[in-house]
């Protein structure tokens, strides 16, 4: 890896050592979208007004390297809050709202991020890392592998660890603690229940068909719509687009996976033969080349095709283009690829996160449990830290405590009330002589 060189012109604004945004005027706006933001953000607004009296991540500078969204703008006011000093990049090139992120840097955050940042996504990253962070907060391990591959002594002889938000990201990170290049703890947020039972599946699924439709504004009842995956991510769209009346089909690897779907009402099927029947398709898999070019061979004329993955990779655009005779953008977010034979396939937002570049990404609510884990990891991190503690360099799971902390918390945020075992009920369960 070598260190990149900001190569884009233009108009940024920018303060060497300090932001580099599109425009800070648009401050203004961006902070309503805050403000909006924390309005339905409870569990992540209640821990702001706990720690901005203690203040424990006074003296710690953390790095984060996450869509710059609304609801990010809240997690980093509150970080910033409890004392810490923020650094902050955006995880994907497409997915960076810049009225929020020129608020946050007229606040005092040093925020590297702007929409189609492309050619200066690692000149951003690198940016945060100039501050010598003690710590870092990734989404899809970008932050981390700069800080591992071109900065190790940072790595091993500073950060004092990290985090991580998303599926993909968590398994490159198992992937490097494996192959023994992992040189400091890192929480794996995505792995908490109340992160992935709720942003994966009702967040992906909401936000990826809102995606869908501000790109395209097509009619989903009747439409056939493929998902390629039923996990956890794929499993909420599937079911958000049943629910919209379409007809809906999960492809799989997973045997479990697809006999799941198949349970939830989805038609099971390999890609080769979805392709040939889709309207819509949204890969949500992880994995590269899930569709390809002998799949854009067979596909109707019309087909949409999006993907809701970290990364740009599951579909190969490329195979696209080499089958095209021309291409336009036919609205925003929307390219039409006219193939050779005639036939027209819409791409949405480049391959890239539909939900994300597309549209707002999860709503604040689903995010709200995301970030109060993101901000607990960190002051986990942080106290046993400062207590001295060699923590383990390894891939380390959200405490169950922490999980239940957070998912009471919504309810009781949300006014809801539940049951609790009584003595009695306790006893009965963990008694192994109880039977008929
Ligand atoms: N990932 C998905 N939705 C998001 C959002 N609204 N903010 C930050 N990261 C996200």
């Amino acid at each position: 890896m070598n260190i990149p060189e900001k190569k884009a012109t233009g108009n940024f604004s920018e303060v060497a050592g300090q932001y580099c945004v599109r425009d800070i005027t648009l401050a203004e706006e961006g902070r309503l979208l805050l403000d909006w933001a924390e309005s339905r953000m409870p569990v992540l607004m209640g821990l702001r007004e706990k720690y901005s009296k203690t203040k424990p991540f006074a003296g710690y500078k953390i790095a984060g390297c996450l869509h710059v969204t609304k609801e990010t703008g809240v997690l980093i006011r509150t970080l910033a809050a409890a004392g810490a000093e923020v650094l902050w990049s955006g995880c994907n090139p497409l997915s960076t709202n810049d009225a929020v992120a020129a608020a946050l840097a007229a606040e005092g955050i040093k925020m590297y991020a702007w929409h189609n940042n492309k050619e200066d996504f690692y000149w951003c990253i690198d940016r945060t890392i100039d501050a010598q962070p003690h710590l870092t907060l990734d989404d899809g391990c970008d932050l981390i592998d700069t800080v591992h591959e071109r900065f190790a002594d940072l790595a091993k002889n500073h950060i004092v660890g990290g985090s991580e938000e998303t599926t993909t990201g968590v398994h490159r990170l198992r992937a490097r603690a494996k192959a023994g290049k992992l040189y400091y703890p890192v929480y794996a947020v995505n792995d908490a229940e109340t992160k992935w039972d709720f942003d994966n599946v009702y967040g992906t699924g909401q936000s990826s068909l809102d995606g869908i439709i501000r790109a395209t504004s097509v009619l989903l009842a009747g439409k056939n719509f493929v998902t390629a995956s039923h996990g956890h991510c794929g499993s909420g769209l599937a079911n958000r687009a049943k629910a919209m009346g379409c007809n809906t089909i999960i492809t799989e690897v997973s045997a479990i996976a697809a006999l799941k779907g198949w349970l939830n009402g989805h038609e099971v099927m390999p890609m080769d033969q979805a392709a040939k029947v889709g309207d819509i398709f949204c890969t949500a898999t992880g994995v590269k080349d899930v569709i390809v070019k002998r799949h854009f061979e067979v596909m109707k004329d019309g087909a949409i095709v999006c993907n809701t993955g970290h990364y740009d990779a599951e579909i190969n655009i490329p195979d696209l283009a080499s089958l095209s005779k021309s291409k336009r953008t036919i609205r925003p977010n929307c390219e039409e690829y006219t193939l050779k034979d005639g036939r027209r396939i819409y791409l949405i937002a480049e391959g890239r996160l539909v939900n994300l570049a597309a549209a707002e990404g999860h709503p604040s609510e689903v995010m709200d449990m995301s970030f109060a884990n993101q901000f607990m990891a960190h002051l986990s991190l942080v106290e046993r830290h400062k207590s001295g503690e060699k923590m383990p360099i390894e891939v380390m799971d959200i405490p169950a405590d922490q999980d239940e902390l957070v998912a009471r918390t919504k309810l009781e945020m949300m006014g809801l009330h539940i049951d609790a075992l009584t003595e009695e009920q306790k006893r009965y369960m963990n008694d192994y002589n109880a039977g008929t």
